[in-house]
């Protein structure tokens, strides 16, 4: 039973969506059909004279049923559910009845469209609750009508924000906005609702936009402020997305061509917007990514069964540096203790200043009380005594990269610490099985690497040792989930998963600067890729000096089995002493940072490598660009670096940016398909050597006809 239906005897009827097989109310092709169900039997029946929608859960409707939505690869099937969801909303708006929405709780994407299609919509007053349409997050835009009513009921300009940016409010704002009509206590919603339903005129049934003389509040399309809103905004996009993103722009499309004609053929255009997004390529990897991928993350998919849950209230950071300072905000937001520890007590108080700018920051904006202020700085105790971890559930070691260094705070802190306490260590680059050889505990021991700057960045690749513990793993996954990131999970390695990838992209620039491509060309292809920022400004932001003493100690690692390449005489040169150019934080590197001015290539990059006689196009530029992390991220599931496809996607996306519509490295191989992607590679191989080789497994996928996701 999807909707309970019933009709009292003062002729409200009351349609309370309670879907009994799913945790949340959502619309799909079974909820539909009974709401129409219910609609219909209140239509036709004499004796209903208003009706109230509302739900049994505790929010309203969670929006479209999104395993239905990446189900759908048919058009034509999509379009039929399209026609008949809008013939549905049409269906009451003309009733000629009343229908109001009685919103207790979250009304967002489908589940606000459908309170948009009622005369009247009454929110309670539940803080926790949220309303919007936050469809474009995932690649889609709101296909129920949401473009259409929106702008109509509101104006197109404050509802650009609601759609192209997925905007979120409590009833309260919504009510400010205009997007309900009343917030009343949530024990008198449904009285309410009743009581304006038996007040109801004639004219209360019928939508704004279907009255006579009706016109666009803020005004019509055709007009200065509308020519400007789509213009300049259709240019934003574009700047933006370098059309790498859909749906914005079908959004805007929709509003543009719309909003010029009657409500009917409107939900034409949207329709055919929506039917193309939902198919397409683009919805598809942002859903099974960002929806399912992250919400698997955070739900600790990966956590070793029978372990019971552990919970923190003290942390002990090593190292008061860029990253532990990070770390130590973070940990103090979620509302840890902190003992934040580095080799003299001003280092140590340094580190905490960081955190304590960032809250003084955020109170001047408002967004924090000075006693929250007050009491998060409280949290931190900045020391340089090792005795101070005393008590501490866990450890997070963020001192400079250097083994022997790392070897001696682990010994310094463990001495601290309880048999079971959890050692973890943020090195970026240097195996987890290896240091962790110069614990006393090494069940206890393992990898936790965060992001800068960790205060902000989601993502924590969870790095598990040789000798790490399941127990370990589990309470270390119960810490990332304390400290509200997202955890992925994976396998002792050189550069682990997340840097040794990322890492091919900065590779791949640096070796395109070598054969002699123009440097802005790399660049702007890394871009318009989809990718933060090309890999030259990345190489800056790491810092090529880091980058060059990575690479020698590789070398040095490896001995005859390193390979060297363009890669190591690009950074060398940089770095050598004659240029000196270290990277963004020395102020020079591929890039030039003028004082208070934006950083540009830098000129002198031009002259150190002869151009190519034949400069590459874009799109082939992108490729290599792309296409090397894919291949290298295949490496690692193959190594078993990474345990599963999706966790390579949620990693690259929240890690290092790599574009959400691609669907990650992996992702970008499932859209392109399997057989095609190697015969890509084979190509790039011929051309551009041996890295380009599509790894074995992927070679055999293609031969068995496999992909790496259902759907
Ligand atoms: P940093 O140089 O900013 O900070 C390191 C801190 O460790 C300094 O404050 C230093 O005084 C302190 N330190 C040195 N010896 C110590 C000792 N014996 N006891 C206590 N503190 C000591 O370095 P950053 O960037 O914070 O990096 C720290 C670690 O995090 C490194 O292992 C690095 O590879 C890793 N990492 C860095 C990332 C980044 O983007 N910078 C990202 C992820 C991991």
């Amino acid at each position: 039973m999807s909707i309970d239906y019933q009709a009292g005897a003062d002729g409200i009827a009351t349609l309370t969506w309670q879907m009994s097989d799913a945790p949340m109310n959502v619309l799909n092709a079974a909820s539909m059909a009974a709401y129409a169900a219910a609609v219909r039997r209140a239509i036709v029946d004499p004796a209903v004279k208003g009706v109230i929608v509302t739900s049994a859960k505790p929010e309203f409707i969670a929006g479209g049923d999104l395993n239905m939505l990446l189900a759908f690869s048919d058009a034509q099937a999509m379009t039929r559910f399209t026609e008949e969801l809008h013939a549905l909303m049409r269906g009451i708006e003309k009733s000629g009845k009343p229908f109001v929405a009685a919103l207790n709780g979250s009304a967002l994407g489908g589940g606000y469209e459908v309170a948009l299609s009622c005369h009247r919509r009454i929110a309670a007053d539940n803080p926790k609750a949220q309303i919007g349409l936050p469809e474009v997050g995932l690649g889609l835009l709101p296909g129920g009508g949401g473009t259409q009513r929106l702008p109509r009921l509101i104006g197109i300009r404050p509802a650009l924000p609601y759609l192209l940016e997925g905007k979120k409010v409590s009833p309260a704002q919504a009510l400010k906005a205009g997007m309900v009509d009343e917030v009343v206590p949530p024990a008198e919603l449904l009285a309410r609702a009743r009581a304006w339903l038996l007040a109801a005129k004639p004219e209360d049934a019928v939508q704004p936009w279907d009255r006579k003389g009706f016109k666009l509040p803020g005004g019509p399309v055709q007009s200065p402020a509308g020519y400007e809103t789509f213009t300049a905004g259709n240019a934003l996009l574009r700047a933006r997305t370098f059309g790498n993103y859909p749906a914005p722009e079908a959004i805007m499309s929709c509003v543009y061509n719309g909003c010029q004609v009657d409500i009917d053929t409107a939900l034409k255009i949207e329709g055919r917007e929506f039917v193309k997004l939902t198919v397409g390529p683009v919805s598809k990897n942002m859903i099974r990514t960002l929806f399912f991928g992250i919400g698997e993350a955070n739900k600790l998919a990966a956590r070793p069964k029978g372990v019971p849950p552990a919970s923190y209230r003290r942390v002990g950071i090593l190292g008061a540096g860029m990253m532990g300072a990070g770390i130590a905000c973070a940990a103090a937001e979620a509302g840890l203790d902190v003992v934040l520890l580095d080799t003299t007590s001003e280092l140590a108080a340094r580190g905490k200043a960081y955190g304590e700018a960032r809250w003084a920051k955020q109170a001047e904006q408002g967004r924090l009380s000075a006693e929250k202020c007050a009491a998060l700085a409280a949290r931190i105790r900045p020391t340089a005594d090792f005795a101070a971890l005393d008590g501490c559930d866990i450890v997070v070691e963020a001192v400079f990269e250097d083994r022997a260094l790392k070897a001696d705070v682990t010994r310094k802190a463990e001495a601290q610490l309880a048999p079971d306490a959890i050692f973890a260590s943020n090195t970026s680059t240097l195996p987890i099985s290896g240091l962790a050889q110069a614990s006393a505990r090494p069940a206890n021991f393992i990898g936790l690497h965060f992001f800068s700057p960790a205060e902000k960045m989601p993502l924590v690749e969870v790095i598990v040792g040789k000798a790490t513990s399941e127990s370990c793993l589990a309470r270390a996954l119960d810490f990332v989930k304390a400290l509200r990131k997202t955890p992925i999970v994976v396998n002792d390695s050189r550069g682990f998963y997340t840097s040794r990838v990322f890492s091919t992209y900065v590779g791949e620039g640096l070796t395109l600067l070598a054969e002699g491509v123009a440097p802005a060309l790399i660049e702007n292809a890394g871009r318009m890729a989809g990718m933060p920022v090309g890999p030259l400004a990345l190489a800056d932001e790491v810092s090529l000096e880091l980058m060059a003493r990575i690479r020698r100690q590789t070398a040095d690692d490896l001995g005859s089995a390193y390979q060297r390449s363009a890669i190591d005489e690009v950074c060398e040169r940089m770095v050598d002493s004659a240029l000196g150019r270290l990277g963004k934080k020395a102020g020079k590197g591929f890039y030039e940072y003028p004082q208070g001015a934006t950083k540009h290539l830098w000129a002198g990059l031009a002259g150190l490598w002869k151009p190519a006689s034949v400069q590459p196009g874009v799109a082939e530029v992108k490729q290599r660009l792309m296409a090397v992390q894919s291949i290298e991220t295949v490496r690692c599931l193959e190594e078993g670096v990474l345990r599963a496809p999706i966790d390579a996607d949620v990693g690259a996306i929240l890690g290092w940016g790599f574009p959400a519509c691609l669907g990650g490295p992996i992702g970008q191989i499932h859209s392109r398909g399997v057989a095609a992607f190697v015969a890509d590679c084979d190509e790039l191989a011929r051309r551009h050597g041996p890295r380009f080789e599509p790894p074995k497994s992927l070679r055999a996928m293609a031969a068995e006809g496999k992909t790496f996701f259902a759907r």
